[in-house]
């Protein structure tokens, strides 16, 4: 401690200790704190008050650097009391002088030295002081550790892992600082997809452009960093099969999804993991079997003719054109209601357009800039996504409700016949409130799960279907030869106007193949990505935990090493012995994915297209309009960037029924 007594009357005094800090004035009834290492008490006779000013940490950093001194003004005789853990320098300037003088001037008068007076009996003072630097220094620690974190999380992490697969012979674009290679990767889709491409099926230089880019430097399997994220590109067909086998499947699981892509596809079968998962695909598998589907053929045959009757209508002088990726987009909404609601079939479409509306809302918010956790905000979009599914779910409760006081009439030979049916049934309980227990157990459905569900079901099966329908009709405006091949094939089998019935659909052939070859070539979902879980070894290569595999389905069905010299063109014969056979390796093909996780619904997909070009093909015969573009481009699902418009021609002198067969 240092005492400074009997400072003249009105004196001021400089104060800076170590360094200088701050400049502030003492004024008698009041101290400004001076913002590092020293306590200032000045005491006054007279005025017969103590002032301490404290130090407080948090407000010193700014000024600590803003070079000056601290002044206090005094009264005759005050005494001026330092402690300081620093050594402490002093100048006292009369005061008429001192006001007087310029701050310049000031600066020159002499100081007076005083060393540090060590700890003294103002113990709690010394110990606030000494907790200061504590927390200072534990807090620079954290600081610290939290830059290293980030540090290795955004740099040496992603440097290791690169050395690492570089060891192994896998190379790839270098790592940049937290972007990895996004910006280069955005530039060549944008480049790509920034023109329609020729009428060829050799599609992936548009439509994964930065694989066919790097993979010609790199070779196929190669490092692309999505930020600090390292996705390895997987397209050897005997790796593809080691990840999705279930000796090794444990060891990967799906990555999670875009929190925005998260909230359109529900946390239903597409998303969930574990036990949960493996519980509701138990359950709701049995909806998908084709004994099952096939009940449904003539409901669904309904659903195309009605949309046809409509385009004939339309048909002046015989021809319309129509853009067929939105009319197919509304054709399979309402065969997967019928899938999903059966006889409540009005209910349901009801609830997947309020989900439909929800989708929307959701699909806007995913093209702005992401920032996490907006989407709890009360904003108008976000308090309507809420209003829906507040509604969403007071509907389906309602017609659960109603579904179960009548649950006799919905059933098949004592099996619901829909998946609501199955999925009420497998919620075990009577009594609706169960239902509305939306803390799930693993061997439960509640009412959540089920809307969980149904959301999945409208994301995973309405648009990929939809897609199918949409390139399969484009490859045949574009290939007539082939469309001439299964429209002999329909009217052979099922006659000019007959919905298919199940025995004929079994039937079509040549119309299969050509769907196989449609989704080899425009495979709806692109890719498909798994995450390493632990440190795993595949084939020769050692992946470390977390790394994401990329497995592009896309590439795979182009692979001339794998599909022949033929392989970007469109030959629905090299699937004449099957699919097994259509390639020189049976994982060759994989629009559905792979392994535990396959595409529960590629039945209703395939059951769904080939009615509905079966039905299509009856009527019309159809080219690509003149204002088609070819632009296959990717946003989650593969799609024609310029929409698919298609001129239709009404067939003339369709064969009647009774022709049929004969
Ligand atoms: C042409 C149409 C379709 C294509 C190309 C397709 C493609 C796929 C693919 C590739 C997967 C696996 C994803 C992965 O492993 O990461 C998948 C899973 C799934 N698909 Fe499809 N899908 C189609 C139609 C449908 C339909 C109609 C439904 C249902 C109504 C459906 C429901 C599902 C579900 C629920 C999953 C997740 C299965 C699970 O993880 O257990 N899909 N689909």
């Amino acid at each position: 401690m240092f005492t400074l007594t009997n400072v003249p009357a009105n004196g001021v005094v400089a104060i800076a200790v170590g360094l200088n800090f701050a400049r502030e004035t003492y004024m008698p009834h009041h101290i400004l704190c001076n913002p590092l290492s020293f306590h200032i008490s000045p005491t006054k006779k007279g005025v017969g008050k103590h002032v301490t000013s404290r130090i407080k940490a948090g407000l010193s950093f700014a000024s600590m650097f803003i070079s000056g001194e601290r002044e206090a003004v005094f009264l005759k005789d005050s005494a001026l009391e330092l402690y300081s853990v620093g050594s402490v320098q002093l100048r006292v300037i009369e005061k008429d002088k001192g006001q007087g003088m310029r701050w310049k001037d000031r600066k020159k008068l002499p100081f007076l030295s005083v060393p540090y007076a060590g700890i003294d009996d103002r113990s709690n003072s010394i110990m606030e002081e000494l907790l200061y630097w504590f927390w200072l220094l534990f807090l620079s620690l954290l600081v610290l550790v939290l830059v290293l974190k980030v540090v290795g999380l955004l740099w040496w992490r992603p440097k290791r892992i690169e050395e690492h697969f570089s060891k192994q012979g896998i190379k790839g674009p270098p790592y940049r600082f937290f972007i990895g290679n996004v910006k280069e990767l955005v530039g060549l889709m944008l480049k790509a997809s920034s023109q329609p491409m020729p009428l060829s099926h050799n599609i992936l230089p548009r439509v994964l452009s930065f694989y066919h880019h790097w993979k010609k430097i790199y070779g196929a399997t190669f490092l692309v960093w999505f930020g600090p994220t390292a996705r390895l590109t997987v397209s050897d067909p005997d790796l593809i099969r080691e990840i999705f086998s279930s000796l090794k499947s444990e060891f990967y699981e799906k990555n999670e999804s875009h929190p925005l892509v998260r909230q359109l596809e529900g946390d239903g079968l597409l998303s969930l993991k574990g036990e949960k998962w493996a519980h509701h695909r138990k359950i709701i598998t049995p909806t998908f079997h084709m004994e099952n589907l096939k009940l449904l053929i003539p409901l669904m045959g309904k659903s195309v003719v009605e949309m046809l009757d409509k385009w004939s209508e339309m048909a002046d002088s015989g021809e319309v054109e129509m853009e067929v990726s939105d009319r197919f987009q509304t054709l399979t909404e309402d065969i997967i209601t019928r899938t999903a609601f059966g006889s409540s079939y009005e209910d349901g479409k009801a609830i997947f357009r309020l989900q439909a509306q929800q989708m929307v809302l959701a699909a806007e918010a995913f093209r702005k800039v992401f920032i996490p956790g907006y989407r709890f905000f009360p904003t108008k979009k976000n308090r309507n996504s809420w209003k829906l599914e507040k509604e969403i779910k007071k509907s389906l409760v309602k017609l659960i409700y109603r579904r179960k006081q009548n649950s006799c009439d919905e059933m098949l030979d004592g099996y619901p016949k829909d998946l609501l049916g199955i999925m009420i049934r497998a919620g075990g309980s009577k009594e609706i409130p169960r239902g509305l227990n939306s803390q799930s157990s693993s061997s439960t459905i509640t009412v959540d799960d089920i809307i969980e569900e149904c959301k999945s079901f409208f994301f995973a099966g309405k648009q990929t279907t939809a897609n199918l329908m949409t390139w399969t009709t484009v490859l045949l405006a574009m290939h007539p030869q082939w469309q001439e091949l299964a429209r002999e094939e329909v009217l052979r089998v099922c006659g000019a106007r007959d919905i298919p019935t199940k025995d004929d659909v079994a039937k079509l052939k040549t119309l299969s193949m050509i769907l196989h070859e449609s989704l080899r070539l425009y495979p709806p979902a692109i890719a498909t990505i798994r995450r390493a879980k632990a440190d795993v070894e595949l084939g020769s290569y050692m992946i470390p935990r977390g790394t994401e595999l990329l497995i592009p389905i896309l590439a795979v069905h182009h692979d001339p090493v794998l599909w022949g010299h033929d392989a970007t063109e469109f030959n629905p014969a090299r699937f004449s012995e099957g699919v097994a056979r259509a390639a020189k390796h049976p994982m060759a093909y994989i629009p559905f994915g792979l392994g535990a996780r396959t595409c529960i619904g590629q039945n209703l997909a395939i059951l769904q297209a080939k009615l509905a070009i079966a039905i299509i093909l009856q009527r019309f015969s159809f080219r690509l309009a003149p204002s088609y573009r070819h632009a296959p481009t990717v946003l989650m699902l593969l799609y024609p960037q310029y929409g698919a418009p298609i001129t239709f021609r009404r067939l003339s002198d369709p064969i009647t029924p009774q022709d049929h067969g004969s």
